[in-house]
């Protein structure tokens, strides 16, 4: 077969809205100080890896995975303290529920609605499942235009409705009495994303008893288990039945279930490298602040959004880079952050290598 013959073949079968897709963007890392992906950067202590290897060697790999998971289940439900009338289900990362969530109402006329700018992987799988994506715009706070958002949801009867709270890549929250007006005008669902919960006092788990058109999604990535790939949705069993018919059988490996395990044992350790880097985030946004070049925004999460105000954004990112510092160039994506950079919080002594790179490349 010719390179020609083949395109042509490929371009017969793939769909076209997969083709002008651009796969999801990872940039090699390797001996960088990797501050562009919501990572924590605490390691663990030897005598705690060698307890989670200890238990890892029980770990019977030649079986297929216990199908619900249900020891991870109820560690989680302990730790996050979820009530019993709610059902969990979990996803190999929160990626994997968005993309559930999409199969389950995909068809003919059904849309996807989330403000803009927010997390981009509710728009590239609303794409991947042939769903049309509505992007409503924050206002100039980045926080959601109600009326604009209510006018669409009017006009489009979006199926599902997201709502990052923190929000990425902006950090900041959303009013309680905002997600509520969206909950009540909605006749499809409402998804809160909590990925950045850890990071914040707020929490909506109190909303899922007054709609039932709200569920709330979670992951234990931006906790300190990024690599594992544990997210979970919560909400009313009638909901999460439909949506657990879609997972694919033993979509959480024996590894990872034995680790989630292990690791929610062990919860207090996450919540005080969580507490760390809190105070962490304080200090590195009254630093940020001093720097006249910059425009930074407050955060409820664990990164910091900036702006460049002088340097473009792109040299600026290649400078950090150069400097050994990777962190997220947002510019060139949604106009709404031209000239902005995510900057992941880190240890105090990663933050200051950081802000030094900053201050020499700005
Ligand atoms: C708002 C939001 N939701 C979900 C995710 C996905 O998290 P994961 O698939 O690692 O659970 C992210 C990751 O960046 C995010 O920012």
């Amino acid at each position: 077969m010719t390179q020609a013959s083949l395109e042509q073949r490929i371009s017969k079968l793939i769909r076209p809205e997969v083709r002008a897709l651009h796969a999801y963007q990872v940039p090699p890392s390797t001996g960088m100080l990797k501050l562009d992906a919501m990572e924590n950067p605490y390691q663990w202590s030897d005598a705690t890896k060698q307890a989670w290897l200890d238990k890892l060697a029980d770990v019977e790999i030649n079986r297929y995975p216990e199908p619900q998971a249900q020891g991870v289940k109820d560690r989680l439900r302990q730790v996050m303290g979820i009530p019993s009338e709610y059902e969990l289900m979990l996803g190999n990362g929160s990626d994997e529920i968005i993309q559930i969530l999409a199969m389950a109402v995909a068809g003919d006329d059904v849309c996807v609605m989330a403000p803009e700018p927010s997390f981009v992987m509710y728009q590239m799988i609303a794409t991947f499942c042939r769903i049309d994506y509505v992007g409503v715009p924050l206002d100039s706070q980045f926080d959601l235009d109600l009326s604009a958002m209510l006018e669409q949801i009017e006009a489009r009867q979006p199926a599902l409705i997201f709502l990052a709270q923190p929000n990425n890549p902006t950090g900041n929250l959303y009013s309680e009495e905002k997600i509520r007006r969206i909950a009540e005008a909605s006749q499809g669902l409402v998804i809160v994303d909590e990925a950045y919960t850890a990071f914040t006092d707020c929490d909506s788990l109190s909303l899922l008893g007054d709609y039932d058109n709200l569920v709330l999604m979670r992951t234990l990535s931006k906790v300190g288990l990024a690599g594992l790939r544990l997210g979970l949705l919560i909400g009313k069993p009638e909901w999460l039945g439909e949506f657990d018919k879609l997972r694919l059988p033993y979509n959480i490996n024996v590894l990872t279930q034995a680790s989630a395990e292990f690791a929610l044992e062990h919860y207090e350790l996450f919540r005080e490298q969580t507490a760390k880097l809190r105070q962490a985030r304080s200090s590195l946004i009254e630093a940020l602040q001093q720097l006249p070049q910059l425009q930074v925004w407050p955060s409820e999460a664990n990164f910091v959004l900036v702006r460049s105000l002088e340097k473009p954004a792109a040299e600026l990112h290649e400078a950090l880079k150069g400097a050994g510092v990777l962190v997220k160039k947002l510019d060139g994506g949604h106009p709404a952050l031209a000239g902005c950079l995510r900057i992941n919080v880190s240890t105090p002594e990663e933050n200051q290598r950081l802000l030094d790179a900053l201050q020499a490349q700005l």
